[in-house]
């Protein structure tokens, strides 16, 4: 089944190009790219609209003019998909994309009477029963086998590889990508890989605490590297930085959404001083009401190791995750791997390609974007009167700003009422420079983060 593709498209306007002569550049480009495959259906014409900020019409000419170059086609009642000369292999997909999901089992979960706003954690209880325990008879099917291949299941990188393309729109085949456990085990490789004794490798602060063990563990010197709003704050790079680790899609735990002038810095920097960036693609499956931007990996392929992992999209003890590089890292890594014994359960991959094989996963993520958007919008509706949010955009968390001292007194008088939550001071490792408790709303019910949310704005108000 062919999903919708995701566009990370960005229009100028400041361009003396018109914008629909820009927008049919960027279509094409994907197409020759191999970003936008052929039989892939495109965004409607009102959605991508909306998503640009650009009137319809620019949309629709922009369309009319690669169908009439014989870039697209369309089938009537199902929109628009990318032509090719043979028969397009996605020509039913629009069929199974509008087949209601399957109805999801509930699971009884022990101690409801906690809230826990940790971020970091996915909502778990809701699956497509059916479709897991298909996953799981398939891989069941074949019997225990030898090491597995280190870079992964073949077919499984197939379908990594298609669904990074449609999800990320970046051109990626199985040949770029190694399956690992998740981002832990990703950046871990990446240590043994790129770092050792004596190099420097810069982490975001405030930033994700286990980049920095991982790296440190591995001998490296770990170096703290400021974030803004924004995300990573490239002039402030420090020297002589073999490996930057980063989370442009959203930046943990500010929240932050790298722009893309920022990104271009980024990976200027990196070719000037032979840097790796580690991309840790953290939360990019969640955004609400804004367009998705380009993964740093599909702007310098030569100089980022993008990280992805199952962990929030599906669930952290399914230990699944992909390493996206140059073949010549992915070979020294499959070599690291065997040579420490490291490995990526067989059928635990098998069961994952089923999944992803037969649409289970974009259907369970369709979902989860509704549910998330939805407990999203009641964290700003109850916080945003009392606090400043940041980084509400996308991901599962929000960062309430708070003045210096009061983060820590809420977060014990919230844990004294059952609500549990993190602080942005907790996330630094150098100097304390952004205040405020960091919450998650992924692993609550939406009717628990509304109590949670209510219990602690009174919190905040009494100071
Ligand atoms: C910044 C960041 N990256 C990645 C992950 C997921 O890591 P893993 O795939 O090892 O579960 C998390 C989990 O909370 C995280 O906070």
């Amino acid at each position: 089944m062919r999903a919708l593709v995701d566009l990370p498209i960005s229009l100028s306007r400041e361009s003396d190009v018109p914008l629909t002569v820009q927008l049919t550049g960027r279509l094409r480009d994907a197409m020759l790219s191999g970003a936008l495959a052929t039989g892939e259906r495109l965004p409607s014409s009102r959605g991508l609209a909306a998503q640009l900020g650009v009137s319809r019409t620019v949309v629709t000419e922009a369309y009319q003019q690669l169908y009439a170059e014989g870039w697209l086609e369309g089938r009537h009642g199902s929109g628009t998909f990318v032509a090719s000369m043979e028969t397009p292999p996605g020509a039913n997909g629009a069929a199974a994309a509008q087949a209601p999901a399957p109805k999801m089992a509930r699971r009884a979960v022990p101690g409801d009477h906690v809230i826990n706003l940790s971020p970091g954690r996915p909502w778990v209880r809701d699956y497509d029963v059916a479709a897991w325990k298909r996953a799981w008879r398939k891989a069941a099917d074949l019997p225990p086998g030898d090491y597995p291949d280190p870079y992964g299941l073949p077919r499984l990188r197939e379908l990594l590889a298609d669904h990074l393309r449609r999800a990320r729109a970046v051109a990626v085949g199985p040949e770029n990508i190694l399956v690992t456990r998740g981002t832990g085990n990703g950046l871990d490789l990446c240590a043994q890989a790129l770092l050792g004794a004596g190099t420097r490798a810069g982490v975001e602060d405030p930033g994700y605490h286990v980049a920095r063990t991982v790296f440190a563990a591995r001998g490296a010197e770990v170096v703290a590297c400021p974030v803004d709003e924004d995300g990573v704050i490239v002039d402030d790079l420090p020297a002589g930085l073999r490996v930057l680790y980063t989370t442009p899609a959203h930046q943990y735990p500010l929240g932050g959404r790298l722009p893309i002038p920022r990104r271009e810095r980024l990976l200027a920097w990196a070719r000037r001083t032979g840097a790796t960036v580690v991309e840790d693609d953290y939360d990019a499956e969640f955004r609400y009401d804004v367009a998705p931007l380009p993964a740093l990996y599909g702007l310098d392929p030569s100089r980022v190791v993008l990280l992805g992992t199952l962990s929030k999209s599906l669930a952290p003890d399914v230990g699944v995750g992909w390493l996206v590089g140059t073949p010549e890292l992915l070979d020294r890594i499959a070599a690291i791997r065997r040579a420490v014994s490291d490995r990526t359960s067989g059928p635990v991959q098998q069961a994952v390609a089923t999944l992803l094989e037969r649409g289970d996963l974009d259907r369970h993520l369709r979902r989860m974007r509704l549910e998330y958007a939805r407990r999203r919008a009641v964290v700003v509706e109850s916080l945003g009167p009392v606090c400043r949010l940041r980084g509400d955009t996308a991901g599962l968390h929000v960062l309430a700003e708070l003045p210096p001292g009061l983060a820590p007194r809420v977060m014990e008088r919230a844990a004294e009422r059952g609500v549990l939550l993190d602080t942005a001071e907790r996330h630094h490792h150098g100097v304390e420079r952004v205040h405020g408790l960091v919450i998650g709303y992924g692993s609550a019910s939406l009717a628990q983060v509304r109590r949670g949310c209510q219990i602690l704005a009174e919190l905040i108000r009494e100071g």
